[in-house]
């Protein structure tokens, strides 16, 4: 009986482990802008940028320091202005509300998943990148 509720534990937190556990073991070392740009992120960005379970694709791209990557200026500009596929938060966000958001992703560890897997060299629906 001890076993059997001991693996269904394990199964349960193993569901969370892409999302919501990585979040809360994170949240000790936020500091106080991290914690507001986390929640702004969860708000704004999240619909569209955190994979909800670990089967079901998500709309945009996860996004972790790899995506600031010394470039916060650039990203900042990009969130304020947004693309096609992405809103802008120009109107939305104060530009210090943006920093925060910029700052919390730069504690964000990249995903497994973005380890690039082998592309065959000609593919027709390959998204072009901007
Ligand atoms: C309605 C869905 C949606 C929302 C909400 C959204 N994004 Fe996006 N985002 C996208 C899509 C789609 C892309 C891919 C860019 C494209 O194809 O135009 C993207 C791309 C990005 C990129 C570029 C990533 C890369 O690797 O090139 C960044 C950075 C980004 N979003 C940040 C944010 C932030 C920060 C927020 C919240 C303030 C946010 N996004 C909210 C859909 C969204």
């Amino acid at each position: 009986m001890r076993r059997i509720a001991l693996a269904s534990l394990l199964a349960f937190a193993a569901a969370f482990l892409n999302g919501i556990s990585i979040q809360a073991a994170m949240a000790a070392t936020l500091n106080a802008d991290q914690t507001v740009g986390r929640r702004l992120y969860n708000q704004h960005c999240g619909v569209c940028h955190t994979k909800p379970t670990i089967l079901s694709p998500y709309y945009g791209p996860a996004l972790s320091k790899d995506t600031v990557n010394n470039n916060e200026d650039a990203l900042r500009e990009f969130i304020q202005n947004g693309t096609d596929r992405m809103p802008g938060f120009q109107y939305t966000l104060e530009p210090r509300q943006i920093d925060s958001i910029v700052h919390y992703l730069m504690t964000v560890p990249p995903p497994e998943a973005a380890v690039p897997a082998p592309k065959p060299a000609a593919r027709s629906n390959e998204r072009e990148l901007d």
